[in-house]
């Protein structure tokens, strides 16, 4: 698995305000969707596309287009749908899917309790949106998934991880092509499983504590 972590002071100052317990929810919607599409940008390097031949005013050129099968977005149910506008607006023609994950309170295991995604996932390259890669068991439970669909390329993209996170995707991947992308890299994990210093519960800060 390959991972990067952004290095950008825009991304770190946007990260910053975002961390502050002090911002309000809509400031924090806001640079959670302008993070988003700063990551969209490093996440988005090996997007597949196509050679596409144009006419400008001047003269016939060849550029590129998205491939197909297009890419397919899928945001992790609920904090990921705070993620989704700002990929989109970066990718307008990508596809959507989405992804709820819950864990089991018996088993501990997390399991998918909604799926909006084609059956059949060959070919496609996937980008997966959880602001909080904590734990990691959700998220990995997210990539297993969309592999036994048939996808042959994932990448997670993510606010904020944890070194605990990044192991527990890492096995997931089990030598299969993910991509994961972090805004930070963050200490680990307090007992409550919240990330350190993270910004609490992205969910609840971005649609209130329902
Ligand atoms: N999920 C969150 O929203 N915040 C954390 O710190 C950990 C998991």
């Amino acid at each position: 698995m390959r991972v990067f972590v952004a290095d950008h002071p825009l991304i770190t100052h946007k990260l910053t305000v975002l961390r502050n317990a002090q911002t309000p929810q809509p400031t924090f919607r806001l640079l959670i969707e302008e993070l988003m599409t700063l990551l969209a940008y490093e996440a988005t390097r090996e997007v597949r596309v196509e050679p596409h031949e144009i006419e400008t005013p001047v003269a016939p050129t060849t550029g590129v287009r998205l491939s197909h099968p297009l890419p397919l977005i899928v945001p992790i149910l609920r904090a990921g749908l705070g993620m989704l506008e700002g990929m989109v607006k970066l990718v307008p023609t990508a596809e959507v899917g989405f992804l709820g994950m819950v864990r089991d309170e018996e088993t501990l295991e997390p399991t998918t309790y909604a799926e909006r995604l084609p059956d059949d996932l060959s070919g496609r390259q996937c980008f997966v949106l959880d602001p909080m890669l904590a734990t990691g068991g959700s998220l990995a439970a997210a990539i297993k998934f969309l592999f036994d669909r048939g996808a042959d390329d994932v990448t997670a993209i993510c606010v904020l991880g944890t070194p605990e996170g990044v192991e527990v995707l890492e096995k997931a991947a089990e030598g299969r092509k993910v991509t994961l992308v972090l805004g930070a890299l963050d200490e680990g994990l307090n007992e409550h499983a919240y990330i350190v210093p993270g910004l609490g519960d992205a969910g609840d800060r971005l649609y209130g504590t329902i």
